[in-house]
Parts: structure tokens; C-alpha cells; sequence
């Protein structure tokens, strides 16, 4: 049984469709005090639960260790977690001194509840190591290619650093053509301020495919819209994985003159084009 988050239902559902596994209903509650309670009211007695979350905020990691405890109590025979997007995974270091690890405590705490995980497209593959239970990551990019339009001219798939650019290649073979590259990029830890350095590919004229893995705040990919649109770039489409979208980051593209913004349902955000369950389902 697929049991969702209540911030996941979208992904559950389509989960639940690509795995044909039945779709588990969940109640979420507050008390008076804030603290959550889910219910999973239907038999789970001597079945795979699978627990679909994606731990977005502090809200979502405690109702995914409840829904694995509430999965437990209603007899599963094993626990599966699939965090679609795995909260606090670009912490998986102490970037500053007397800083935690902190994709690593929270791998740990959602290891206590499950008997194996499975993540998409985390930022660093490595994140993995830090659950105490198998735990493994699909690569949702070959779907990002779904929502493109079919006759992109010349295209160029850019990823705006190094670190992404097997996404970008990803997207180009799903694709089916057109060329890729990467830019590089430097952001100030304190200011958050990004600084894209362009390569030298040619973009006159040809439309451009930037590829990430999560747009947050909308500044590495909106600087490098900027540094498109000096070169002439004929149409720039933006697509990640992972839709965050933060606080005024569709702003920040629109304003950039992107032409459209693609992202899967991993985060349930109005530019979730396509759907990263069936990669899931695969690995289920
Ligand atoms: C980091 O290297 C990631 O791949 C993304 O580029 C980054 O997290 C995007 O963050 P933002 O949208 O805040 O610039």
C-alpha cells in the first residue's frame, strides 16, 4: 500500500498508478498545541507499505517518521520510504564550524522507521551513505525532457555549473538531439549572491535548455538567464527536478524572460509538468 504524505498526495497517486500498488488513505490532524497526528486508517497487516514523502519542511519530517510508525502499528510486514525530495540533502556537510551535518541526522532519523529508502535526484548521491538502512537514489532527469517542445532550434542543454552536467546530458539524450555544456558558477556563503561564468559556447541565435537539479531562490538560474540573454540566445527554457521555487525565485525568472519553467512533482509546485513516479515505480 502507498501511503502519502500530506504534502505528496500528487506524486502518491501517481505512484500508486506506476506501480499498481493501492493508494492508502491518510488523515492529517493538528492539536490545539501544533503537534500533528496522521491516521492510516485501512489494513496494512502483512504488506509492503511504502511511506511517500517529500520532506519539504520541519512539518514533513515529522509526519514521515509518524506515517512509518502508523504503517508499523497497522501490521506492515515491511516499510519502504521514498522521500521524492530528500529535505536538508545540500546540508551534507559542516560548511562553517559548530555546523551540523545535517542531512545526515536526518537520514538517521528516518533510517529508525523503515527498512529501506529510496530518494530522486538527490544534490549529492553521496547523502545516501548517511541512512543506517539500504538506501539508494533514482535519477528522475530523462523525464524532463517530456514537456520540451518537440522543434527546439539548434538546442543547447546548459547546466549552470559542473556538478550538473550529467543532467544536462540526460535531458539532451532523452531529447534526442542538440548539443551540451556548462557554465560555472560561485556563490558568496555569506550573501548568497551567485556568480555565473559563462563558458564559451556559442548560444546566438539557439535555444537553450538550462538543467539543475532544484531551483531554490531562483539566482543561479536566473543569473544565467541573464548572461544568456547578453549572448543572444534565441528562447531559454529552465528545467530541475526538483521545483522548490522559494519565495520570489518564479518572480525572479519571469523578470529574467525565460520562456517557460519545467519542473517533475517531486515538489507539488504550479510547474510540475511531468511526473518522476514512474522512475520510482521502476526501482519499487
Ligand atoms: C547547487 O549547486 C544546486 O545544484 C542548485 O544549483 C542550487 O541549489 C540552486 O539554488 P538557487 O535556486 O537558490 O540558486
Amino acid at each position: 500500500m502507498i501511503i502519502p504524505g500530506a504534502e505528496t498526495q500528487a506524486f502518491a497517486a501517481a505512484l500508486s498508478e506506476a506501480a499498481d500498488e493501492r493508494l492508502g488513505r491518510v488523515e492529517y490532524e493538528r492539536f490545539a498545541d501544533g503537534e500533528h497526528v496522521v491516521r492510516v486508517p485501512e489494513a496494512v497487516a502483512g504488506e509492503r507499505a511504502v511511506v511517500v514523502a517529500s520532506t519539504v519542511d520541519s512539518d514533513a519530517h515529522v509526519q514521515v517518521l509518524q506515517l512509518q510508525d502508523a504503517a508499523r502499528e497497522a501490521g506492515a510486514s515491511e516499510v519502504v520510504t521514498v522521500l521524492p525530495y530528500m529535505g536538508y540533502a545540500r546540508q551534507d556537510q559542516a560548511f562553517k564550524p559548530g555546523e551540523p551535518v545535517s542531512s545526515r541526522a536526518m537520514a538517521r532519523a528516518v533510517s529508525t522507521g523503515t527498512d529501506r529508502v529510496i530518494t530522486v535526484s538527490p544534490h549529492e548521491p553521496a547523502v545516501c551513505d548517511f541512512f543506517t538502512v539500504p538506501a539508494t537514489h533514482v535519477d528522475a532527469a530523462s523525464v524532463l525532457a517530456d514537456p520540451l517542445p518537440d522543434a527546439l532550434d539548434d538546442p543547447l542543454f546548459l547546466s549552470p555549473d559542473e556538478g550538473a552536467i550529467d543532467l544536462a546530458e540526460t535531458v539532451r539524450a532523452a531529447y534526442g538531439g542538440g548539443e551540451t555544456d556548462f557554465f560555472e558558477k560561485d556563490r558568496d556563503y555569506d550573501s548568497g549572491d551567485i556568480t555565473i561564468t559563462p563558458s564559451d559556447a556559442a548560444v546566438a541565435g539557439r535555444d537553450v535548455v538550462l538543467v539543475d537539479d532544484i531551483i531554490a531562490t531562483g539566482s543561479t538560474m536566473s543569473e544565467s538567464v541573464a548572461v544568456l540573454n547578453d549572448r543572444d540566445a534565441k528562447r531559454v527554457f529552465v528545467t530541475c527536478v526538483h521545483p522548490m521555487l522559494a519565495s520570489n525565485a518564479l518572480t525572479k525568472l519571469s523578470s529574467a524572460g525565460v520562456e517557460a519553467v519545467y519542473g517533475t512533482d517531486t515538489l507539488e509546485r504550479a510547474v510540475s509538468e511531468v511526473s518522476a513516479a514512474p522512475v520510482v515505480a521502476d526501482e519499487l
